[in-house]
């Protein structure tokens, strides 16, 4: 039984194995209609989504199979107090694959610990999004048709964005790639990532300036301010970077323009006919990609990860899902670098 948590549990050969069956759904939807017949995906949401959520849906009904859930929990017996441990082990006595999405870092893999069907990550808190990095890898190769030595700028909430965070790691696994961090100041990327970046030999610059920095970029990933994150009582200056035509002037003509939607204000809606912005199309592969997921993880076999307690350690991320769900063994990743919670990555000090 396979689970999708975390990408770099994924070798660069696996990746490449889903990618390319959702290039092949891609050019012939028609010839997977009946592969997952008489399977069941259950959609377990905490937090809102719209592609996401709809996308697997789509994915699961495109390949004859059929899907359940909830997109609010306050229709579940969550809301009577069930811990996340006992909704879990029921829902995968009833479904062949969970799709969760949950607002605390960690969730997923709690919900791949107890789960007896397949579990796919839809986004963990500030965590991780590994199926819109699938998706945004995907629609990178359609238009570059490489993911090395690329010039890729990162624009907007650097910070809090789990789509620009797991985006920046699985791109950082190719050599030669820049990394252009364009963000106020308050919006930075966190310095373990900026590390890594060093670590495996690419580069990064950071800027405040979208206008400044446009113009070397060959792909430009912009996002949204996550104000569902932003800590409680924090004054943020929340100063806006806005994509725009007169900016996009100053930019090559094979720009890929990429946003994991949903925008606020941060693309101007008249950016939206210009050639470049491929956002709309990079939701739409969501869909092949998620279909191409789910007979992966359905069909192939994949070795479990092995994790041993560690009862020494204590995570003080109070966003971890190890704070609400006090019965979870503890695990962490030791490293050249650090000692890391395996749930919510963060490092203990
Ligand atoms: N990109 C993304 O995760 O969108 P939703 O929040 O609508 O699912």
């Amino acid at each position: 039984m396979n689970s999708l948590v975390d990408l770099n549990d994924f070798s660069l050969d696996e990746i490449e194995k889903i990618l390319e069956k959702a290039f092949e759904i891609k050019n012939c939807p028609e010839r997977f209609k009946n592969a997952m017949e008489g399977k069941i995906l259950a959609t377990l949401f905490f937090e809102p989504s719209t592609r996401t959520q709809f996308s697997f849906q789509t994915a699961m009904y495109r390949l004859g199979g059929h899907t359940i859930g909830f997109s609010n929990s306050l229709n579940s017996s969550v809301s009577k107090g069930e811990d996340l441990k006992d909704t879990i082990k029921i829902v995968s006595g009833y479904a062949d694959i969970i799709v969760i999405r949950h607002p605390l870092e960690g969730a997923a893999m709690l919900a791949s610990l107890f789960s007896s069907c397949s579990v796919v990550n839809a986004g963990d808190g500030g965590h991780l999004h590994p199926t819109q990095t699938l998706t945004d890898i995907f629609t990178i190769l359609e238009y570059k048709r490489q993911l090395f030595n690329l010039t890729i700028g990162v624009c907007g909430d650097l910070k809090y964005s789990r789509t620009v965070n797991s985006l920046v790691e699985f791109l950082n696994r190719f050599k030669d790639n820049k990394f252009v961090l364009i963000s106020n100041e308050d919006f930075k990327l966190s310095g373990a990532l900026k590390e890594n970046i060093e670590k495996k030999g690419n580069t990064f610059i950071e800027s405040s300036s979208l206008k400044d920095s446009i113009k070397d970029l060959d792909v430009l990933y912009m996002t949204r301010m996550q104000k569902e994150r932003f800590e409680q009582n924090q004054n943020k200056k929340e100063d806006l970077i806005l994509l725009n035509e007169e900016i996009l002037k100053f930019a090559k003509s094979d720009l890929a323009i990429m946003h994991p939607l949903p925008r606020t204000k941060e693309i101007d809606s008249l950016v939206d006919k210009d050639k470049r912005a491929i956002y709309f199309d990079q939701a739409l592969n969501g869909v092949y990609v998620r279909m191409a997921l789910i007979l992966y993880l359905l069909e192939e076999e994949k070795e479990k990860k092995e994790m041993k307690e560690k009862k020494e350690f204590v995570c003080e991320n109070k966003n971890c899902i190890t704070k609400t769900e006090q019965y979870l063994p503890k695990y962490f990743r030791e490293d050249e670098n650090g000692v890391f919670c395996e749930y919510c990555g963060k490092m203990v000090n």
